[in-house]
């Protein structure tokens, strides 16, 4: 067993709040990835009317080819409910998201959201905020970016590829992974970088899940 089986057995549970004529926001990564793969089958035996939102390729590309109808966001100014995974959660529930760079989308369906629904594993649970914080740069306040986090009390480092190249968002953006150290007051860092001129997002999402699935090791589940 692994939290790999968990996150399957979860995502078949979490189709609980799935109903027909639904608009689901669909997220990026491992745990939003076993999610459209259960949510494809449901559609399929049930004949629902469902249309997916994606926000990144990298989902389209799962739900696309799982037969999931899908629309863009702007198309949508209500979503029913999105499911997606998080880099980090912490005590206040506060998600930290754009490991995998896909936050601006993310965080956009998250604001049409009715609910959200939020799926990963025990690992990602802490009491406070210790990993670095993603945040989309427009590229040329690169520098003035890096100079305002240093004032926040951050250092940022430009996200790259492995051979060095710098990592672009789907968006044509910059990611600056920031390090606060331990982040006891979330909302106010998260606001405090969002007021800053040329970010895009802030991989502290000030909107809260309401559902929060932790994935444990022995393949089980809680729901929190
Ligand atoms: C994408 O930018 C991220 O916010 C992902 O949603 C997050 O990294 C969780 O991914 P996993 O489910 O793969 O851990």
């Amino acid at each position: 067993m692994s939290y790999d089986d968990a996150i399957k057995a979860l995502s078949n549970n979490a189709l609980k709040f799935v109903k027909d004529d639904y608009i689901i926001g669909l997220g990026s990564g491992r745990a939003a990835t076993a999610f459209v793969k259960s949510l494809a089958k449901l559609i399929k035996v049930k004949n629902y009317n469902i249309k997916g939102v994606p926000t990144s390729l990298q989902i389209k590309l799962i739900a696309e080819k799982a037969g999931i109808p899908l629309v863009e966001s702007d198309q949508v100014d209500v979503i029913d409910v999105v499911f997606d995974g998080a880099d980090q959660i912490d005590s206040q529930k506060y998600v930290i998201k754009g490991g995998g760079g896909a936050l601006l989308r993310e965080n956009i369906l998250f604001s049409l959201a009715k609910k959200v629904v939020i799926m990963a594993d025990k690992t990602k649970f802490v009491k406070n905020f210790t990993r670095t914080v993603p945040i989309e740069v427009h590229p040329l306040a690169r520098t003035s970016v890096i100079h305002s986090i240093k004032k926040l009390g951050g250092t940022a480092q430009l996200r790259s590829l492995d051979k060095g190249y710098p990592f672009f968002t789907e968006n044509g953006n910059i990611i600056l992974d920031c390090d606060f150290g331990v982040i006891k007051n979330p909302k106010i860092l998260s606001q405090k970088i969002k007021g800053v001129t040329g970010v895009l997002e802030s991989g502290i999402f000030l909107r809260r899940p309401d559902v929060i699935y932790r994935a444990k090791i022995n393949g089980k589940y809680d729901i929190l």
